[in-house]
């Protein structure tokens, strides 16, 4: 049987550092406006629960769910909205909030979408980015920390539905 084990990559405080520091860019970049976070469900809630309390900006939330076929930790190509927005986005400042983008595939099919139904403007917002791992390109306007082809969990991240409840950031190693 594999079982797993983690090791702390980025620890609480120093999330909770940068999110604030990402909260504060965004105030910043928005000011004046009202912006509408959309958050993708399920990596993103606990990453999107901090990011929007330390906003000084007022904001809606809602969320969007995605499927994309294969086994779960590697993106196909292929995705679908499982759970679509409740809010019609026409003409409002929408910033997208995920967890982590990593093949990129994802997040440029939920860009692709949500232009479509023409907001005001469109901005991505990710905890985590595995740049090195792209296959197509996507760069996301604001980044929490860029990180190299490991596998990560905690924070709202998980590994077969596990781990999402860890306050840290850890790498997730096999061990027999
Ligand atoms: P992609 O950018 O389309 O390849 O897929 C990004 C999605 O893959 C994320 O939303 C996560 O659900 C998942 N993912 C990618 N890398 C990791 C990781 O290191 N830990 C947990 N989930 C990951
Ligand atoms: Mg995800």
């Amino acid at each position: 049987m594999v079982e797993e084990q983690t090791e702390v990559l980025f620890p609480k405080a120093v999330i909770d550092r940068r999110v604030r520091e990402l909260a504060g860019e965004i105030t910043r970049d928005y000011a004046g406006r009202e912006i509408l976070i959309v958050g993708v469900l399920k990596g993103a809630f606990v990453f999107m629960a901090d990011l929007i309390r330390g906003l000084g900006i007022p904001c809606s939330v809602d969320f969007v769910r995605l499927a994309s076929y294969g086994d779960g930790s590697v993106s196909s190509g292929h995705v679908r909205i499982t759970k679509d927005l409740e809010t019609p986005i026409e003409g409002r400042d929408v910033l997208i909030v995920e967890d982590i983008v990593d093949t990129g595939i994802t997040l440029s099919r939920l860009v692709e979408v949500l232009r479509g139904r023409r907001p005001a403007s469109l901005r991505v917002c990710v905890f985590l980015d595995k740049w090195a791992r792209r296959q197509v390109p996507f760069a996301a306007d604001y980044v929490g920390f860029t990180i190299s082809d490991v596998f990560v969990v905690g924070y709202g991240l998980d590994f077969n539905e596990k781990y999402r409840f860890l306050p840290d950031v850890c790498l997730l190693r096999d061990i027999a």
